[in-house]
């Protein structure tokens, strides 16, 4: 029983946790937000609410009270007036009537008097905010008074004289000053216009920078961008002119790096030939046939040097099914000879180029054929990734080489002997195409014992920040 309740308390407590986690995480997205055009609203939007709440708070409540109260202040005097007028001596009861009737179309109150009648004993109420300043205005006169708002448009005060009760029906223009609530229109309305025109101008110098990133991001997956201009404000300019200048001396040093090595591929392949072509005339001799492997082997060697000094070809971007890429693959491998399962969670599509893709696995599968006896494939996605896992049975490869092996010429075995390793160029190519197609790859330890290569690509219609093109 005891155990039951700490389950279901831990389990209440881990739910807790998690909705304090979320709503923490949410109110630190708002408050430090990553996006720079987010920030920029914040960098705007917070002194400009600051001001707003310090001229509410000082300067705009203050006046309004000065306002209000003065306006008060006025009605109280004429009506403080007329009852001083009435409760002298030098206005006989008959001529009362007539004066407060002349006075009315002056002061625009309305103003009346009841002879011989008495305030009604009614329990104090508390005065309603708009007409505190004029009930306390008309309490200074030092008569008893009722005051109340008749309606949203009118204010009734009754004064209570020694011969009578004097009425005044105050309109509401006469001690509630409006001008207050059209300056917080404009105040609030001018702000949000100037909000909005910062806002098209902060937007305007943020898409630049994207522009920026984008333009970097796509040169990085091995795509041209011939288009992109610098623009923007002086800084942003000048980096993406930066950003041109580097992208230019990139692509000459990979010209130039492709000419050196196709250059000497291509003069040692013809003496190689020849080399070739005089064995074979050559007596079939022990030493004759090792020379021949090695004429072979050197042949194969500059293939590879060749291939890698292409790096990405001519080849153009395009929508492929990474299932259907693989399964062609693996047919041929397992053709071959080789034994590999193909695990497959769900459909997967990846803008790529298919051919340098084919490549780059077909360099890991032929590392399995040879270092490895069986193989297992697993094609899904992953936090907006496609997802490619290929596994094998073989030694692997040891924490402290991992980085090693993705250099060029670089093999575990370091006899360099063609029998117990390749060149060393395979996983080299193979990261070189994976980066240039905005993925990533990674070695770990396989479940079925050996070396686990983990690729990861941007899913068609997205950039490697899951945002879409
Ligand atoms: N699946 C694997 N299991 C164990 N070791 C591996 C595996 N794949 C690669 N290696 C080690 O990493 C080294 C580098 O691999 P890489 O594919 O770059 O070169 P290579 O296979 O030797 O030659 P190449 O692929 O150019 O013909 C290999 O020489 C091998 O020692
Ligand atoms: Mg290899």
């Amino acid at each position: 029983m005891i155990s039951q309740i700490r389950t279901f308390l831990s389990q209440k407590g881990n739910l807790i946790g998690n909705a304090v986690r979320n709503v923490y995480t949410s109110i630190e997205k708002i408050l430090f937000p990553k996006g720079l055009l987010h920030r920029f609203i914040l960098i705007i939007l917070v002194p400009l609410l600051l001001l707003q709440a310090i001229v509410l708070a000082f300067f705009f409540d203050r006046h309004w009270d000065t306002v209000r109260y003065r306006l008060a202040r006025d009605v109280a005097g004429e009506i403080g007036t007329i009852a001083t007028l009435i409760q002298s001596d030098y206005l006989p009861p008959e001529e009362i009537g007539p004066v407060i009737g002349a006075l009315n179309e002056k002061l625009s109150l309305q103003i009346s008097f009841q002879a011989r009648e008495v305030l009604p004993q009614t329990a104090p109420t508390k005065d309603p905010t708009t007409i505190q300043a004029l009930s306390k205005e008309i309490k200074a006169l030092g008569y008893p008074f009722i005051i109340r708002e008749t309606d949203s448009q009118r204010a009734a005060i009754t004064i209570q004289l020694d011969s009578g009760l004097l009425h005044a029906l105050v309109p509401r223009k006469r001690f509630f000053s409006s001008t207050v609530y059209v300056f917080l229109i404009w105040m609030f309305g001018f702000s949000v216009l100037l909000f909005w025109i910062a806002f098209l101008f902060m937007k305007n110098q943020v898409r630049s920078i994207e522009r920026l990133s984008r333009a970097a991001e796509l040169f990085g997956r091995g795509q041209t961008v011939n288009s992109f201009k610098p623009e923007g404000a002086t800084e942003v300019r000048q980096a993406g002119i930066s950003f041109i200048q580097m992208r230019n001396r990139i692509q000459r040093y990979l010209t130039e790096r492709t000419g050196m090595l196709s250059g000497v591929s291509h003069d040692l392949r013809t003496p190689l030939t020849r080399m070739k072509l005089q064995l074979s005339m050559m007596d079939q001799t022990e030493a004759i046939k090792d020379l021949q492997e090695d004429v072979s082997d050197m042949e194969h060697m500059l293939e590879a040097y060749l291939s890698f000094a292409r790096g990405e070809g001519k080849e153009r971007p395009e929508q492929t099914c990474l299932n259907d890429l693989l399964r062609d693959l693996i047919d041929k491998a397992v053709k071959s000879g080789q034994q590999i399962d193909f695990h497959q969670e769900g459909r997967v599509q990846c803008i790529c180029r298919p051919n340098e893709l084919t490549r780059a696995i077909t360099n890991i599968l032929t590392n399995a054929a040879r270092y490895a006896r069986q193989a297992q494939i697993t094609i899904g996605t992953h936090r907006h990734m496609a997802r490619i896992i290929i596994d094998d049975d073989g030694p692997g490869i040891p924490l402290d080489k991992r980085a090693d092996v993705f250099r060029a010429f670089y093999r575990l075995e370091k006899s360099r002997n063609t029998h117990t390793g390749g060149i060393g160029l395979g996983l080299t190519i193979t990261r070189d195409i994976i980066l240039s197609h905005g993925g990533s790859i990674d070695l770990s330890d396989s479940p079925i014992g050996g070396l686990r290569v983990i690729i990861t690509l941007p899913l068609a219609g997205r950039t490697q920040e899951g945002k879409q093109i």
